[in-house]
């Protein structure tokens, strides 16, 4: 991609000042064996303790001065990283530096889409270069560690970390989250601009009861290996430096004190060598889950389990000591746990380069980073409605624009949650964007309406349907706060919030056509206000150069490719409401008696009735994968190579895909597969492919897509992982409730 070379060029600017070193396996091991091998007890309990520094900085130095801090949080300012970098080097015992950890979730100061919004991108590429650019920007100010990639299977919106989460599909979160693994890590650990990555949250946390944060999770075994494990296996594979554990007990046992995923999965099965750090305060509140009764078995409890470093709640450095004389833990146990730390601080060359260089150039806010955030906030929107083609719009013959919604000049809202360091002043927005490219040419009136997402008042939506009377196109927009989703930001309603419905329904009637621009952190159930819109286009919050990037697309300078990756819910009472779900024994044919159909007094009868709401039917308000475009595509003449496969065989796949409408386009197409019949259910669909597919007003193409047969394997009822023979349903199209359909058989 053309700006691959960009951003490479700029963080070559960066890389010049401090040399990579990169060093074998080998002599890694053997330089963590050397040093631990001179460690006490503290200095080893010392780099398991990850501290947060607020309290008073010179206890905080005295701590690392004695070799009792492995790492810090949150801390972004690269003189004073420096000052207690050199604290460790120069004045402790062993000079063993620091890890700096942020949270670095989609941007450091050039904020890109939320993660919710890339995945609709489909576009592994261009999630692996956001993340590069993040990494770049975070490392020029001294951070080595983010905790993100955020891989959790996220199925529920009402769970405001949703928006953190690549979206509902196994397959599409291992692709981007193995691409986002590869964007901050680079090709070398130790390369300055290089940061670890850390995959979380380990693991289910996107499952809590309800949608509430924090909240319990009952996934069983089967279900734990076939959909929630899989992205964070790839992360393995993609060479993760670090993990995660999540907030949530499993079925009563709280990941950070969880033996099964820690050491047998991800040790064992996956031969992890990087760190485990337990997420913010998570090994004392299992306390609170009523898992330990003090923080030293919290203690006690983790470091069995195989959490290395503790994040904040200082029960380790407390305990850890008495742990060992009472014989509760061994010295084996936290050997291994320093041994991964300084594994991972050796390869990302700390001990070489422990500073940040201060005199770099600046990378933060670089017009090549600014550009690629463009773009992907550009990949990231999805076209939900296009009544009449009232988009793109023409600038030629549209002489005024009215321009309402509390998201129009959100400098801080549309960059959406976890954003730390990105900074508003930077933001375009859209109001600012339309002025600025169109202002001399159409006139832009604008009221507001409502003045902030919730504001519930109406009395300024007499302005708006004022303006909207002069214009010749009504431009609204709406959506979420950022404050509105992200950690501990669930919600039990998901309509637009305040009085924003009615202030779409009221520019409506004036007859004018209508386009909503959304700006949210989850998908909200918002039907009523597509109906009353002519059109539709979705964008999760996008990030700092969200303006620019929606301006484009309102005006075809770009045209619209994102697909969504998450199922949209008519109501809040479908959720759960995902695409994969299993094959129930009554699965939905196509019609329904919906509530209104049934006569008084109607006689009891469950027969010929499916899976389905009587008042919300079955099908959600938008399926997973859907989109559209300003151009159409056709999707023909799918044809398998071989109908009959055995499970090494690889399977291959044609698709034609012509462009029939009058815009230069991409589409995602998206191959599913159902596996029809299995020892257990198997999910009506999954998907097992996808690729961006740029097609020209006209152009027609061949897509050839590859699988192996060992990718439709999954844990039987033996527990066992293995391809069952039998018969397959295959879709090749452009949503996962469309696409042409063929079978296949697996002997
Ligand atoms: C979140 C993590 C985050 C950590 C450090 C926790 O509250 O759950 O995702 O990385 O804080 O900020």
């Amino acid at each position: 991609m053309i700006r691959i070379s960009v951003i490479i060029a700029a963080s070559l600017l960066f890389i010049t000042c401090r040399p990579a070193i990169s060093a074998t396996h080998d002599d890694v091991d053997r330089k963590v064996e050397e040093l631990l091998s001179k460690m006490t007890l503290e200095e080893k309990l010392g780099q398991m303790n990850q501290l947060s520094p607020w309290g008073d900085p010179s206890e905080i130095a005295s701590a690392i001065r004695k070799g009792h801090v492995g790492s810090i949080l949150n801390v972004v300012d690269p003189e004073m990283l420096n000052a207690v970098q050199k604290i460790a080097m120069e004045e402790s015992r062993l000079k063993i530096p620091v890890i700096v950890g942020r949270d670095v979730i989609h941007g450091f100061k050039t904020i890109y889409p939320i993660p919710l919004g890339q995945a609709a991108s489909f576009n592994p590429e261009l999630v692996e270069e956001g993340a590069r650019v993040a990494a770049i920007e975070a490392a020029s100010v001294g951070v080595h560690w983010t905790f993100a990639p955020m891989i959790d299977i996220a199925r529920d919106p009402r769970w405001g970390r949703i928006a953190e989460s690549l979206g509902e599909d196994t397959y599409l979160t291992s692709v981007l989250g193995a691409a986002m693994v590869k964007g901050f890590q680079g090709s070398d650990l130790s390369d300055p601009s290089s940061i670890a990555a850390c995959p979380k949250h380990f693991v289910g946390y996107g499952a809590g009861e309800g949608g509430r944060d924090y909240a319990s999770t009952f996934i069983p075994e089967r279900t734990l290996r076939n959909v929630y494990l899989p992205p964070f296996e790839e992360a393995v594979k993609v060479g993760a430096a670090t993990f995660m554990t999540s907030f949530n007990d499993n079925d009563g046992v709280p990941s950070t004190g969880n033996k099964f995923i820690l050491e047998q999965v991800l040790r064992k099965e996956w031969n992890f060598d990087g760190f485990v750090v337990s997420d913010w305060a998570s090994v004392t509140e299992m306390i609170a889950h009523g898992f330990a009764k003090d923080p030293k078995e919290a203690a006690e409890k983790a470091i069995k389990a195989g959490v290395d470093m503790e994040m904040v709640s200082g029960s380790y450095m407390s305990s850890g000591k008495q742990l060992l004389e009472e014989g509760k833990i061994t010295m084996g146990m936290i050997d291994d746990a320093v041994r991964n730390i300084l594994r991972i601080k050796f390869r990302l060359g700390l001990f070489e380069n422990p500073y940040v260089d201060t005199s770099a150039p600046p990378v933060l806010y670089a017009p090549a980073h600014l550009e690629s955030a463009k773009e992907a906030a550009i990949q990231s929107a999805i076209l939900l409605k296009n009544e009449g083609e009232v988009l793109p719009l023409n600038a030629n013959t549209i002489k005024t624009i009215a321009v309402v919604g509390p998201m129009a000049d959100a400098a801080h809202d549309q960059l959406g949650t976890w954003i730390f360091d990105g900074d508003k002043n930077y933001t375009r927005t859209p109001l600012a964007t339309l002025k600025e490219q169109y202002g001399n040419d159409i006139r832009i009136l604008y009221a507001a309406g409502t003045e902030f997402s919730r504001d519930a008042r109406t009395d300024g939506i007499a302005a708006a349907v004022n303006v909207a009377r002069q214009a010749d196109v009504v431009l609204a927009f709406v959506g979420e706060e950022a404050i509105l989703s992200g950690e501990a930001h669930s919600l039990a309603n998901l309509n637009l919030q305040g009085a924003q419905s009615d202030l779409i329904a009221a520019v409506a009637t004036t007859g004018k056509p209508v386009v909503t621009v959304v700006m949210a952190g989850r998908p909200l159930t918002i039907g009523r206000d597509v109906e009353v819109s002519n059109a539709v286009l979705y964008n999760f919050h996008p990030g700092t150069m969200g303006g620019p990037a929606i301006v484009d697309l309102l005006f075809g300078k770009a045209v619209p490719s994102g697909k969504l990756p998450v199922t949209f819910p008519k109501e809040v009472g479908q959720i759960p409401v995902y695409y994969s779900h299993n094959s129930t024994g009554r699965p939905y044919q196509g019609s329904e008696t919906m509530l209104n159909d049934i006569p008084q007094e109607a006689g009891q009868t469950s027969l010929g009735n499916t899976s389905f709401y009587l008042d919300a039917g079955f099908a959600p308000l938008y399926p997973f994968g859907y989109g559209l475009s300003y151009t159409t595509f056709e999707y023909a003449n799918l044809r398998l190579f071989s109908s009959s496969l055995k499970a090494n065989d690889v399977l291959t796949v044609s698709v034609d895909i012509a462009n029939t409408g009058k815009y230069d386009g991409v589409e995602v197409a998206q191959l599913y597969v159902q596996d029809c019949f299995g020892s257990v259910t198997r999910p009506v669909k999954e998907l097992k492919r996808f690729e961006r597919v740029p097609l020209k007003a006209g152009e027609k193409k061949t897509v050839t897509f590859t699988l192996p047969i060992s990718e439709l394997a999954f844990y039987n009822i033996d527990m066992i992982k293995t391809v069952e023979a039998g018969d397959f349903n295959l879709w090749v199209g452009t949503n996962s409730q469309a696409g042409l359909m063929t079978s296949f058989m697996v002997e």
